[in-house]
């Protein structure tokens, strides 16, 4: 997750972020970020405003841990989005990237208002609908098809860890941060483009890109590995690895012949601001 997220909040697309976060940057402002998973938001915010005081949150230990190990620098807490462990009007920025649809929207909102100072302001990032369109080298052979049909029918995940039980559309999210008590809510999206055949990427960005892709696949075998331990064999999770293996090098070996295939990742973020 923490590949493709790094991706997400890279410098070449800080100027969206930072012209709709809109935040005033000549004062010391003290951030929180709200299920910050594997940090990659908080490394960013840190990157994009240096003076920033950034604290974060996320009730997963091994999220903590594991952003801990990346950026030291940065104060990674485990604890309850539902009950902030911080007094009222602390924070003058709250922040939150695919958060929201995974907690009860009163309880939520309730405690970003009560840990923001007057005037605070309220982030509200999620993914929305973009492009994705995988080159063909990469396509899923029968074994591969077998896996993912196995797994999805096995795996019930979703509801057992009551995994987005809140989701909410492009208007219902500003909608929900006006009721709770946001006022001069606004909206804007930020376009990530990933297109690693565009030659406005260097080489090194080209590859980052692939790579993380290549993670995202390798993550989600073992997730399943994890999630359903009997359900395969050491050697068939193997298997899966290493086939995911030998089609990325072969598509960044076709990048660096410059067999192009236009694969894409538009990936699109809904910000929504409110004010306390
Ligand atoms: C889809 S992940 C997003 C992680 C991170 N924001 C990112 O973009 O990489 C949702 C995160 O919210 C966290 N989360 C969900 N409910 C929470 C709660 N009640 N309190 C704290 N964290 C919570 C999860 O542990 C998970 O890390």
């Amino acid at each position: 997750m923490y590949s493709s997220r790094k991706l997400r909040f890279d410098d070449l697309f800080s100027t969206q972020y930072i012209s709709l976060f809109n935040l005033e940057t000549d004062k010391k402002l003290k951030i929180l970020e709200i299920g910050c998973g594997p940090g990659a938001l908080a490394i960013a915010l840190q990157r994009w405003y240096p003076n920033a005081e950034i604290t974060t949150i996320d009730r997963d230990s091994d999220f903590i841990r594991f952003a801990k190990q990346v950026a030291p620098q940065i104060s990674f807490m485990e604890g309850d989005a539902t009950h902030l462990p911080f007094p009222n009007e602390e924070f003058d920025v709250t922040i939150s990237n695919t958060v929201s649809e995974h907690i009860k929207p009163e309880l939520f909102y309730q405690e970003q208002l009560r840990v923001l100072k007057p005037g605070g302001i309220c982030l509200v990032l999620s993914s929305r609908k973009g492009i994705h369109i995988q080159s063909t080298i990469l396509d899923d052979n029968a074994c591969e098809q077998a896996f993912w049909q196995k797994a999805s029918e096995l795996d019930h995940s979703l509801e057992q860890f009551q995994i987005c039980r809140y989701p909410m559309n492009e208007a219902e999210l500003p909608t929900a941060m006006e009721r709770f008590g946001f006022k001069d809510v606004s909206t804007g999206y930020v376009i990530a483009d990933l297109t690693p055949d565009n030659p406005k990427f260097s080489q090194e960005k080209a590859l980052e890109i692939i790579n993380a892709n290549r993670i995202n696949d390798l993550e989600a075998v073992e997730s399943v590995a994890y999630k359903l331990p009997d359900a395969f064999s050491s050697e068939e999770i193997m298997n899966m690895k290493q086939r995911i293996n030998e089609k990325y090098d072969a598509r960044i070996n076709d990048y660096l012949v410059k067999k192009k295939y236009w694969d894409t990742d538009a990936i699109i973020t809904m910000i929504v601001r409110g004010v306390k």
